[in-house]
């Protein structure tokens, strides 16, 4: 039968303290100027990259290897924690490839979940609210096409599309096409007798799509434009707003203000009314959910909602399995089970008793996170980055956002800065982190330390190069602070990124060369990219016989996972994806202490 004990390692001791450090959006490509971490001084990185070749490899983060559809796919946060988390690629795949496969069988609009939306057709509007965008990380226009003409064929007479302009993992600019298509399209759907219109719109950093509770401001704005039909910005069609829009200084599509299309009498042609059903598109779940409570929760009161349309709510997926959000969904999502966080937890208690297990979660934007778990005095304490504090516990959970065991788990949040773009301060709080990584380590009391530091990404998806360079170097300069903890206790470390982002900052063409925009300056790549990262393994603490397999062809991050387990001297189960490393025959074993 199933059991959570894990086997012991045959070789490898178990006490040694573990700190895990993921850097995010932290790739390894070519050597040139638009490489901020070659241009930057990250002279830690750098030695571990130039050290032993049996401590340092490469992985990757992207495509089917993180299970993507394809290996066009670049990498994001959220399959890459999964997939850190989980120690396993999921076989059906991820969000986006389960949405194409409902859509492709016409399944999508055979479920509950559209049978109950279906019931607003007759007498009320369809709103479709998400990211209009064509990557693949929270919500593809394609699969928005294909829904607005599922519906339109299956009653829908009437329907309004809030927009939101991405420009963060596509080029700044793109917004325009995307309008324009969605504007053929719906003026197909008209051509055919049905009302069909973009309703409102904005930048999606700046409406709506916040996450993890950073600045409720956001989705505020975005419901005062949605649901109210209120914006500062009045337009008569979608491409004129975010062509006039643009056309600010130092506009961007992430962050476009909020927008309303307007009639000819000056009335928002898209509020959101009651009977209406409103379907909520992105299929990735962190900067969709604070919307889905916002329009299912009868008492909210993180901002006020002025008016409470009743209408009939379906998310494209479950966006949190835990707060079962949003109650009605279109697409099953698939279930995530016996993640390394779970099993460590539950071998921490039997194999650590009266020892204390820390986690720092530190990552990309907001808050500094942490935890420990404290056998003894039953108590598990979480501190993260408010920005990406999901990410290394919702999407590292399994997408889950509650705890293991609650008699057992605490987790604490500190809010960070919010309202600004990380090039204005590109260090964020990786000094923080590491110090407090540190603090956790020389306190004897943890067996394991997992720093996330957020810069190469959150900084990166700005497109300022020059900040991205300064934080690469702070991402490094809180690595070696880390590290000279790991030395001093005697511990391990083992470094590693979730996809890349910092190491390409230009859009390239097929020969790789940077493509340069109509007034000949070169196109930002504010996105992920689809290069390899780095995982490297040390520390005084690693058993000297440890170095990496050869026989690996092409591992990705969630070989990541049973190695990290290997490091607490334990074996993986069986089902995980394998481990990075193998203990030579003819070495000493550690002392088992
Ligand atoms: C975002 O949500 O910020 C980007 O779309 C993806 O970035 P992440 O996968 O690093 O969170
Ligand atoms: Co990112």
């Amino acid at each position: 039968g199933f059991s959570w004990t894990l086997p012991d390692h045959p070789k490898l001791p178990k006490g040694k303290p573990v700190a895990v450090v993921v850097l995010d959006g932290w790739g390894e490509a070519n050597p040139d100027q638009y490489n901020c971490i070659h241009v930057a001084q990250t002279p830690v990185m750098d030695s571990l990259k130039n050290g032993a070749p049996e401590k340092w490899r490469l992985v990757k983060a992207h495509g089917t290897a993180v299970g993507l559809p394809s290996d066009d796919d670049m990498g994001n946060s959220e399959v890459g924690h999964n997939a850190l988390g989980a120690g396993r690629i999921f076989a059906q795949g991820f969000f986006a490839k389960l949405v194409d496969q409902a859509l492709a069988s016409g399944k999508i609009y055979e479920g509950d979940g559209f049978n109950y939306i279906k019931e607003s057709f007759e007498n009320g509007a369809l709103h479709l609210i998400g990211l209009l965008s064509d990557d693949a990380v929270h919500s593809r226009l394609d699969q928005l096409q294909l829904l607005l003409k599922g519906a339109s064929e299956r009653g829908a007479k009437r329907i309004r599309v809030h927009i939101l302009t991405d420009g963060r993992d596509v080029l700044d600019g793109s917004s325009v096409g995307f309008v324009e298509t969605l504007e053929n399209d719906l003026s197909q759907l008209r051509g055919k007798g049905l009302d069909a219109q973009i309703a409102s719109g904005g930048g999606r950093m700046y409406v709506t799509m916040d996450r993890y509770e950073n600045d409720w401001g956001v989705v505020k704005r975005g419901w005062d434009a949605q649901v109210l039909g209120e914006a500062p910005y009045k337009f008569t069609s979608a491409l004129e707003a975010v062509k006039t829009l643009r056309a600010e200084p130092n506009a961007n599509d992430q962050y476009l203000p909020p927008f309303v299309i307007v009639d000819d009498s000056g009335k928002s042609v898209g509020p959101v009314l009651d009977g209406d059903a409103v379907v909520t598109v992105n299929f990735r779940a962190d900067r969709m959910v604070m919307l889905a409570k916002a329009l299912e929760y009868a008492d909210f009161d993180k901002f006020d909602r002025v008016r409470v349309p009743k209408i009939r709510y379906a998310g494209m997926l479950r966006y949190d399995g835990e707060l079962k959000l949003p109650s009605v969904y279109l697409v099953s999502p698939p279930e995530i089970d016996r993640t390394s966080g779970e099993y460590l937890v539950k071998n921490g208690i039997r194999t650590f008793a009266c020892r204390q297990f820390f986690v720092i979660w530190a990552d990309t934007s907001m808050l500094i996170a942490g935890y420990w778990f404290d056998v003894c005095r039953d108590m598990f304490f979480f501190l993260g980055e408010t920005v990406k504090f999901g990410h290394v516990t919702f999407f590292w959970n399994g997408n889950c956002s509650g705890y293991f065991d609650e008699t057992k788990e605490e987790y604490v949040e500190v809010p960070s800065d919010s309202g600004i773009t990380f090039n204005v301060a590109p260090k964020m709080k990786a000094l923080e982190i590491a110090e407090k990584a540190r603090d956790a380590l020389l306190s004897g009391k943890f067996d394991q330390v997992h720093v996330n530091l957020p810069n190469g990404d959150m900084v990166g998806h700005t497109g300022d190069i020059e900040a991205t360079v300064v934080a690469c170097k702070a991402a490094d300069e809180a690595v070696k602070i880390i590290l000279d903890a790991v030395e001093q206790v005697g511990g391990i470390y083992l470094v590693t990124a979730d996809h890349g982002n910092a190491e390409d900052m230009v859009k390239r063409n097929k020969s790789a060369n940077p493509l340069l925009d109509k007034n000949g300056g070169i196109q930002i790549l504010t996105s992920h990219t689809l290069q390899p990262v780095p995982v490297a393994i040390g520390g005084p603490g690693l058993h000297p016989g440890v170095k990496f397999r050869t026989d690996i062809q092409t591992p990705g991050l969630a070989n990541v996972t049973a190695t990290v387990m290997n490091l607490h001297g334990f074996e993986a189960p069986s089902d995980y994806e394998t481990t990075l490393i193998e203990v030579s025959d003819n070495s000493v074993p550690a002392n088992c202490d």
